[in-house]
């Protein structure tokens, strides 16, 4: 990926859909839910979803395999990590773990601008303040001071891969984390929707090591089509 040029991140709404890319969940109206990831959290998240900012103001399918894998097997390891969430819509996922688990430095929680109110409202919804930072991260874009001097080991993705034009930026940032930090580890889940995301993958497998996560709940995700990797460098 050395030597790819700069973009910056397009903006997506989720009218910039057509039927030929990813369909959305059906439109919800806004409104808050609370969930506990089949008992896995003790108090449930409570998540603010709002499409009107964009495409991550719902939950999306991975985003929920994701989290439920996170508490399920990692929760003793992340005490310790330094986590940093991309394209995290509302935060769904970042705001889990930090929920289900003792975290012994705030974890960061990020997306383009248009999602900063939602997770700053989800933040608060959750009052999480002291244990979650939002902040803009837009891929393809150099990487700002604060999270190069946060230096993330343990970065999680979900349901990232949706619209062609941004696997590029996508790809980009990874490589920049994990350039930043050699031995991070990626999380990294999304649903299949167009024979055009495993593009995706391709071209993550020629740039990093891509490995099936174990999951016990691997054969009924993988039924709805989900993937559940890491990503870590060669
Ligand atoms: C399909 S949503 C997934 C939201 C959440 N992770 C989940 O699983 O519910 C994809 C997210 O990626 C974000 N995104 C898309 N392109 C981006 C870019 N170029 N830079 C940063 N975030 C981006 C979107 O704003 C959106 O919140």
């Amino acid at each position: 990926m050395n030597g790819r040029s700069r973009s910056s991140s397009p903006e997506i709404s989720p009218l910039d859909f057509g039927e030929d890319l990813a369909p959305l969940p059906v439109y919800k109206a806004a409104a808050t839910t609370a969930l506990d990831f089949s008992g896995l959290l003790d108090e449930p998240l409570k998540l603010h979803e709002d499409l009107s900012s964009g495409c991550g103001g719902q939950l999306w399918p991975a985003g929920m395999v994701l989290a439920k894998h996170m508490l399920h097997y990692h929760r003793d390891k992340l005490q310790t990590s330094r986590v940093l969430e991309l394209g995290a819509g509302g935060g769904s996922v970042g705001l889990t773990i930090a929920k289900g688990c003792r975290i012994d430095q705030p974890l960061y929680i990020t997306d383009m601008i248009d999602m900063e109110p939602l997770m700053q409202h989800n933040i608060a919804l959750n009052e999480l303040d002291d244990r979650v930072r939002g902040r803009i991260l837009n891929w393809g874009e150099p990487l700002s001071q604060e999270i190069i001097d946060f230096k993330p080991d343990t970065i999680l993705a979900a349901d990232c891969v949706y619209f062609e034009p941004a696997f590029p930026l996508l790809l980009q940032t990874l490589e920049d984390l994990l350039t930043l930090n050699p031995s991070a580890i990626v999380f990294f889940c999304f649903k299949k929707r167009r024979r055009a995301d495993m593009q995706f993958l391709k071209s993550a497998r020629r740039a990093f090591r891509v490995t099936e996560l174990e999951d016990e709940d691997r054969p009924v995700f993988t039924r709805e089509g989900l993937f559940l990797y890491t990503i870590t460098a060669k």
